[in-house]
């Protein structure tokens, strides 16, 4: 069995041997910006993960895993777009190092190269695995509208933010994970509760990102602290701000929400300001405790031996208390 660590290596390796030498420069040296960035990895080292509970040879997959990573920097170079956001990693989003049609036609690309990656090289294409991989796609897109369409709206509930995040971040690493398992002809069974461990780990995934994006580091986070608030994005500490705060707490609230012209850094830091009196970060921490539970029942149904299962559980760990 391989650890996280040495997972992450190979797949660090795969990917940075993979060029975009081509012309024009204008569509291919964005995407090599975006892929040398690096990230966490999450999503590939999950699928070697779970194809790595049932077989040793690893590499097989390594086209596959770099599809699935190659997929999400493409989801990230269209988000920052969709977000107006500045900062990615650390360094200047594509849109803004370049323009928005560069993110969008090298985004593109990207897509396609995933679709290349995820196909394998002809030993090992699996149309189980192309299916998985379209629907989850397509998916994402609907998350991704219904996360806009909920920046307008202020009757957004929490069910409704839970399906939008379950569509925009859990099922790509839920694919991830079963996707690795279908590689490695697990029971179908297993797949699928690899499957809900993805879910609710991407659930608890998400509502750390929300709580980061407004209590986070931005050297550490790599993004702009503040950047959900100025969007209006109804992240579950909004919701649930919305739905406890006093009369006085909310209308403030929505006067910030409501504010045509203002001071970015006066709005992020009143909004923060009233989050921490209704105390709403503490409640998404126990949120965030609460699907990190389900993920971990989820995993313990999965028949292989418990020692198999301890990597998962410490990226899963790992994971909850993350800064980064
Ligand atoms: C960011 O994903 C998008 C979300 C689903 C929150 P990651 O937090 O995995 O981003 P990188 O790849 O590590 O930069
Ligand atoms: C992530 O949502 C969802 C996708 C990229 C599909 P966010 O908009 O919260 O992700 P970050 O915070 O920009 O990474
Ligand atoms: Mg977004
Ligand atoms: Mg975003
Ligand atoms: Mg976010």
């Amino acid at each position: 069995m391989f650890t996280d660590s040495q997972l992450l290596e190979k797949v660090n390796d795969y990917i940075s041997q993979l060029t975009y030498s081509k012309s024009p420069r204008g569509l291919y040296e964005p995407i090599e910006y975006a892929m040398s960035l690096g990230g966490k990895r999450i999503r590939p080292v999950l699928m070697m993960m779970a194809y790595n509970l049932y077989r040793d040879d690893v590499d097989r997959i390594l086209s596959q895993a770099a599809g699935i990573e190659m997929y999400h920097n493409y989801t990230l170079m269209h988000d920052d777009l969709m977000d107006k956001a500045d900062l990615r990693r650390g360094k200047p989003t594509v849109h803004k190092k370049w323009n928005d049609n560069t993110a969008l036609l090298s985004g593109d690309t990207m897509l396609m190269i995933a679709y290349k990656l995820m196909a394998g090289s002809g030993n090992n294409c699996e149309p189980a695995v192309m299916h998985v991989f379209s629907e989850t796609a397509i998916q994402i897109c609907e998350g991704q509208q219904f996360d806009m369409d909920f920046e307008t709206r202020m009757d957004v509930n929490e069910d409704e933010y839970l399906e939008m995040i379950r569509l925009k971040t859990s099922v790509l690493l839920a694919a991830s994970l079963k996707i690795g398992a279908i590689l490695a002809q697990a029971p179908e069974e297993d797949s699928q509760f690899l499957y809900d461990f993805g879910m609710n780990l991407g659930v608890a995934f998400q509502l750390r990102d929300d709580l980061l994006d407004v209590y986070g580091n931005e050297k550490t986070f790599g993004k702009k602290i503040g950047g959900d608030i100025l969007c209006n994005k109804k992240t579950y500490l909004l919701i649930q701000a919305l739905r406890r705060g006093n009369d006085e707490q909310v209308r403030e609230l929505k006067k910030w929400i409501e504010a045509k012209e203002f001071d970015p850094a006066e709005k992020i830091k009143s909004v923060t300001a009233l989050y921490d009196d209704i105390d709403v970060r503490s409640l998404c921490e126990e949120r965030i405790a609460h699907y990190t539970r389900l993920a971990e029942a989820n995993i313990e149904k999965v028949k292989v031996k418990a020692e198999r299962k301890q990597q998962l559980l410490g990226e899963m760990n790992k994971l909850m208390y993350r800064e980064a």
